[in-house]
């Protein structure tokens, strides 16, 4: 499987730290230095649904292909105002597609676990361009008086046409119950049998302990994968991990021992934006012509759950128009 087309979308609302200083006790001092998030966008006039189309545009533009061309759209998300429809069901139409959807949540990992299954599709022939969208507005999952999880979130959507071709070469995918760490509960309908009362629960996060899952499961995952296809940290041109925190980041690769370069990060600019995280960045990174031809790249996320995915892959890269 090779990525042939990639595309993002944002939302306009930019808010810095010191706006959320204004009616929450924190401040940018605090958000910069322990998370590295100065900004963040958030959905106000647009929708997630107008985000996860305009990325969804973009990438069938970019990859040469139509509408009509693609046979299967997986859409990660963990959740929007729709339980059902699926969003995948919900942008379909607008898109020009026709084709079999369904919804994916793997939490932040959402994107890699999209494209696993999307490779498993491509090998056996059940599908030949597969578009897989990541939208996610994780701002509307938290209690917006708490500061311990609210300033770590932004809106956004990313989305990538994948076929087959020389590109992705492993992945490796975990899972394990640590649900209590951070969840996110909606209430259901009672009938008149399960009277239980539910109660919608904003975002509940032990930032610490995720942390600490997040370091130990992503270096496992990225040695693992070094060590299963012979390869070493300087083998490797660039990490794109997902960007939920600058210091997980910086842990990961201190165990690699490898320069900041190979790094790149736009977590100071949009805050954790959850599933839609790593592939916004591969879509700038790729659109500023940084993602070279034949480079190879190692994606590490994770999420609630707890759950990682990670994958590596060699780019081809993609001319968005210009002339080869
Ligand atoms: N502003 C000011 N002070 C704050 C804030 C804030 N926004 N939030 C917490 N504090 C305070 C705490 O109350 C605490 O005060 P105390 O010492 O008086 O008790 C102090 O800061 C330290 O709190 P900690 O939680 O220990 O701070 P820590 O250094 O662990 O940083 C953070 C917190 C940023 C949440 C960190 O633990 C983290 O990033 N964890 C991982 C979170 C994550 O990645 N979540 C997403 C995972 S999956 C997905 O992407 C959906």
């Amino acid at each position: 499987m090779r990525i042939i087309g990639t595309g993002s979308a944002l939302p306009e609302k930019v808010v810095t730290n010191d706006m959320l200083a204004g009616f929450l006790d924190t401040s940018d001092n605090w958000i910069t230095t322990r998370t590295g998030i100065r900004t963040r966008r958030l959905l106000s006039t647009e929708t997630l649904r107008e985000l996860a189309l305009e990325a969804a545009k973009k990438a069938i533009a970019s990859s040469g292909l139509t509408p009509a061309d693609i046979d299967y759209l997986i859409c990660s998300n963990v959740a929007n105002s729709y339980v059902s429809p699926s969003l995948g069901s919900i942008i379909l139409g607008q898109l020009g597609c026709c084709c079999p959807t369904f919804d994916m949540n793997g939490a932040c990992a959402g994107l890699v676990y999209s494209l696993d299954v999307a490779d498993a599709f491509l090998k056996t022939g059940r599908a030949r361009n597969i578009l897989v969208v990541a939208a996610e507005q994780p701002s509307r999952f938290c209690d917006w008086h708490d500061r311990s999880t609210s300033v770590l979130f932004g809106d956004g959507a990313s989305a990538l046409v994948v076929t087959g071709g020389e590109g992705f070469f492993d992945f490796r995918l975990t899972g394990n119950t640590h649900t209590d760490v951070m969840y996110y509960k909606r209430s259901l309908e009672p009938t008149p049998y399960d009277r239980v009362e539910e109660r919608t629960q904003p975002l509940v996060m032990e930032g610490r302990e995720v942390f600490r899952l997040a370091v130990e499961s992503c270096i496992e995952d990225v040695d693992v994968l070094l060590e299963r296809n012979g390869l070493k940290g300087e083998d490797i041109d660039l990490f794109l991990l997902h960007q939920a925190n600058m210091r997980i980041i910086e842990c990961i690769r201190q165990h690699l021992e490898q320069p900041k370069e190979k790094f790149p990060t736009n977590i100071q600019k949009y805050g954790n934006t959850s599933s839609a995280s790593v592939g916004i960045l591969i879509d700038e990174l790729s659109r500023a012509g940084v993602l070279k031809e034949g480079a190879t790249i190692l994606i590490s996320t994770f999420g609630g759950g707890f759950v990682t995915a990670a994958a590596l892959l060699k780019w081809s890269e993609i001319l968005y128009g210009k002339e080869a």
